[in-house]
């Protein structure tokens, strides 16, 4: 290129400079992962020495309480704070009422107090509040008359994450979506003297399709059936009503507030982290994580690269920490670097 009619060198900005080496681009990377931003979903079956893998998520297997304990040590030894825990309830369990939820020896309170008496406070033990794993219906709620009852589903969640606290909780993640349920939980857990027990909130929970494979991993797709949970989970055009959400989630007790799903939703962890200035998570679920396995499967996405690739995306829009269940995969392969 001629360029005789530029005062000095062209360009006299040139980005490329830094990007030329590991460590200027090291030193000027913005944002980082670490294996301390990560919480790791597990399913737990019932039973004894027994797992399964999950067929629609690639690599995830679900393990009945006495083999999960080996897992939860890998997770500790590789520096991961946190696991999130979801139980597999027998079709012979699940009820309308959904009761098995409240009952203080069902799979996730067992799980929950075996795991904490073998590894202390070494990790925080993440339980989910909502009814789906133990309806007949499917749904996270009550059903009178064929609707969603928000009131009577708020006591049964009380109820539910009473008994996980009493088990050991360290946070109850209600994931259910009704109004009023945080300021609800927060009374129940502090009456029952909980009061340093964390709320982490699914506060901008949308109806997204990307739930799929987690649903056939607890078992509750073929108790939905063909419905749907629109009338209490948000839907995808919706924006400000997140804020709301959130709002709401805070003035009642929230310690943590959750986006979820994560990658279709990066613009609402934006807007929440400039709004609030909180502790935010993103749940990278179900569906995000099968897609880059299917993909990578047929050859067409390299998933170490794509697995990192989307969790930086996660701390580049403001999460504070992240649901995925690449979380051990990607604690082991950021150790080996
Ligand atoms: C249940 C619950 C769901 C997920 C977490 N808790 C599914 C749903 O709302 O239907 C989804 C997680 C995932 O897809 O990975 N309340």
């Amino acid at each position: 290129m001629n360029n005789s009619f530029h005062r000095g060198p062209f360009p006299a900005t040139r980005l490329r400079r830094l990007r030329q080496s590991v460590w200027s681009r090291s030193l000027v990377q913005e944002h980082s992962l670490s294996s301390n931003d990560l919480i790791w979903p597990l399913f737990i079956l019932p039973g004894q020495n027994s797992s399964e893998p999950v067929d629609s998520l690639p690599g995830v297997t679900r393990y009945s309480v006495d083999l999960l304990e080996s897992q939860v040590a890998q997770a500790i030894e590789l520096g991961i704070p946190a696991i999130a825990l979801f139980p597999v309830t027998p079709s012979e369990l699940k009820t309308d009422d959904g009761r098995e939820s409240r009952n203080s020896d069902n799979l996730i309170c067992s799980a929950t107090r075996s795991i904490r008496e073998r590894f202390g406070d070494d990790i925080g033990i993440v339980c989910d509040v909502a009814l789906d794993p133990y309806t007949t219906h499917g749904q996270d709620g009550l059903l009178v008359n064929g609707e969603i009852a928000n009131d009577v589903t708020l006591d049964a969640l009380c109820q539910q994450a009473v008994v996980q606290a009493d088990a050991g909780a360290s946070v109850i993640a209600p994931s259910d979506m009704m109004d009023g349920r945080i300021g609800a939980i927060r009374g129940a857990l502090d009456a029952a003297g909980h009061t340093n027990v964390v709320l982490m909130s699914y506060a901008a929970k949308y109806a997204s399709a990307f739930y799929g494979p987690f649903r056939d991993a607890v078992g509750s797709k073929d108790s939905l059936g063909g419905g749907d949970k629109k009338t209490y989970q948000m839907q995808p055009s919706a924006t400000d009503e997140a804020m709301h959400e959130v709002a709401l989630d805070l003035a009642e007790g929230a310690d943590i507030v959750m986006v979820k799903p994560g990658m279709p939703y990066l613009d609402i962890v934006r807007r929440i982290k400039a709004e609030f200035q909180v502790p935010t998570a993103v749940y990278q679920v179900s569906g995000e994580y099968a897609m880059l396995h299917a993909a990578a499967q047929n050859g067409w996405l390299d998933l170490s690269a794509c697995m990192f690739e989307s969790l930086i995306a996660f701390k580049r829009a403001g999460a504070d920490m992240i649901l995925t269940y690449f979380a051990l995969e990607a604690a082991k392969q950021l150790a080996s670097d």
